[in-house]
């Protein structure tokens, strides 16, 4: 893995050319994720799951962790209250040190949309910090999530003001109604939170 300098290690990993090359980056680069990526991404997982908070009716409910990466959304989560998380991740190396936070009921190792995914419980909340970006998820994967909710569920995630024309029209779809929006000046792309309502009409997947 090259010595990635502060604030470089955004460009490094997005520009990961396939699949496989995303995986294996993430994988050499487990153990230094939380050293590197520090302070500048330190309020994400935490304001990301104060949204996620606010639009669920009660902690009681089943959280999807999409792209748990090292754990920091499922820590800031269980501070709340939540007990019933998933993570997922196509990383195995980020997903060790997930686990290691000990606050996840189950961490799977997939991709979003897979087979493995959508042979998943149905949640009632999900939650993707870092996820939706270049040579990672798009518009795709952003329309696989709502398979993944019982009949209405809340999406939180983050994307880069540049990256959101890309979601724009599974954004725009009738079933999902945009609940909240924040900005965080965190790049000089800036970084948008956003919250989702949506109705699941999809049939199928696990009840
Ligand atoms: C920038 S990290 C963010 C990790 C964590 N959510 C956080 O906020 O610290 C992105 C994570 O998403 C995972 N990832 C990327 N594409 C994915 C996909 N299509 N399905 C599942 N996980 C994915 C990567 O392996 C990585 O751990």
């Amino acid at each position: 893995m090259p010595e990635i300098q502060p604030n470089e290690w955004l460009k490094w990993i997005c520009s990961s050319q396939n699949f496989d090359e995303l995986r294996d980056n993430y994988d050499q680069w487990a153990d230094k994720y939380e050293a590197d990526v520090g302070g500048v991404w330190e309020p994400v997982p935490l304001a990301a799951a104060l949204m996620l908070a606010k639009y669920m009716g009660n902690k009681e409910g089943v959280i999807l962790d999409v792209g748990a990466g090292t754990g920091l959304v499922g820590v800031a989560l269980a501070a709340l209250g939540f007990e019933r998380i998933i993570g997922i991740d196509i990383s195995p190396g980020m997903l060790t040190q997930a686990a290691a936070k000990g606050v996840y009921s189950s961490l799977v190792c997939c991709s979003i949309g897979n087979e493995k995914f959508r042979n998943l419980e149905k949640v009632n909340g999900i939650i993707a910090t870092g996820v939706f970006a270049q040579s990672h998820a798009g518009p795709v994967e952003l329309s696989a999530l709502q398979e993944s909710l019982e009949s209405v569920g809340v999406l939180v995630f983050t994307a880069r003001q540049s990256f959101l024309p890309e979601l724009q029209e599974v954004l725009s779809q009738p079933q999902w109604t945009l609940l909240d929006s924040k900005v965080m000046p965190i790049y000089d792309d800036p970084m948008y939170l956003v919250a989702y309502k949506i109705r699941n009409t999809t049939k199928f997947g696990k009840k």
